[in-house]
């Protein structure tokens, strides 16, 4: 039986400091721990700690929630992000990102690591996510709904918010930070892609694919986050370069781009707090 959100957030708030309210929940995807380093007076609860939720356990993930300050905005990073692949039911993804929106966030930036399936964009450059295709099998919100958290249906037309796209691309350009807009398509894995997929996807409109970001997404916008995405190319999409893809070259072009992002972040939290004040 699974523990309520209630019973989830008596757990966090034990942990919270006093009147602490995010603006923000931050995902980190695989190796890009880093910023997580930047976070200033860190509150950090591990996952094992939250009721009900399952733990991943890949190499490059740490598995921590927390709390505290990045670019001097009330954040809540969740430093290691649960997938499907390992064996992780929708239902762990759904409590990490309401504790999120219950903690009393407005936002949620998404980090991840993605192949790229567009020449221009390559290992180690930066990728805002702008739509998706879900290609993941299912969706997070199948199954009884809770009216409190969000309505039965939902649009999706503007899932990746427009004015945090904005924001995004200004910071970007004033950092002299090279940003590629592009479509996700979501896989399964953890086997990454063959070329005739990947050939598939590109003619389906696709320019990055990994294997996050969408389930959170889906639910980040059932319970009324606005939702903006980078991804750090970290590859190229199978078939199209002679590199074969290893988890580990992942890692490594991940480091890359994650000292762009360690910049761009926190100077993003900046201006995003300062648009809504
Ligand atoms: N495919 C799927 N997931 C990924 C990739 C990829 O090429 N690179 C990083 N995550």
């Amino acid at each position: 039986m699974a523990d309520t959100m209630a019973e989830v957030m008596q757990v966090i708030q034990r942990y919270a400091p006093k009147d602490f309210v995010p603006q923000v929940g931050l995902i980190l995807g695989s190796g890009l721990s880093s910023l997580a380093e930047q976070i200033t007076n860190p509150v950090t609860i591990p996952y094992q700690a939250i009721p009900g939720l399952q733990s991943g356990a890949v190499s490059g993930h740490a598995s921590l929630l927390v709390m505290g300050y990045l670019g001097g905005v009330p954040i809540v990073c969740l430093r290691g992000r649960l997938h499907l692949y390992e064996g992780v039911q929708y239902e762990s993804i759904r409590t990490l990102v309401r504790i999120v929106k219950k903690l009393g966030a407005h936002s949620f930036l998404i980090t991840c690591a993605a192949g790229s399936m567009r020449e221009e964009a390559g290992p180690g450059d930066l990728m805002m996510i702008t739509d998706h295709i879900n290609f993941h099998p299912g969706n997070p919100l199948v199954g009884k709904n809770d009216e409190s958290i969000g309505p039965r249906f939902i649009g999706m037309e503007d899932a990746y918010n427009l004015g945090l796209q904005e924001i995004m691309q200004n910071t970007a350009r004033r950092l002299n930070i090279p940003l590629h807009k592009g479509v996700y398509i979501s896989t399964l894995g953890p086997s990454f892609e063959t070329p005739a997929e990947i050939r598939a996807f590109k003619q389906w409109g696709a320019d990055a694919v990994g294997m996050s970001v969408v389930p959170e997404v889906i639910i980040a916008r059932h319970c009324g986050l606005r939702v903006a995405c980078v991804a750090a190319i970290t590859n190229a999409a199978a078939g199209m370069s002679k590199e074969k893809i290893t988890h580990e070259g992942t890692l490594q072009f991940g480091e890359l781009a994650a000292r762009k992002l360690t910049k761009l972040i926190p100077e993003f939290l900046k201006e995003m707090s300062n648009a809504m004040a």
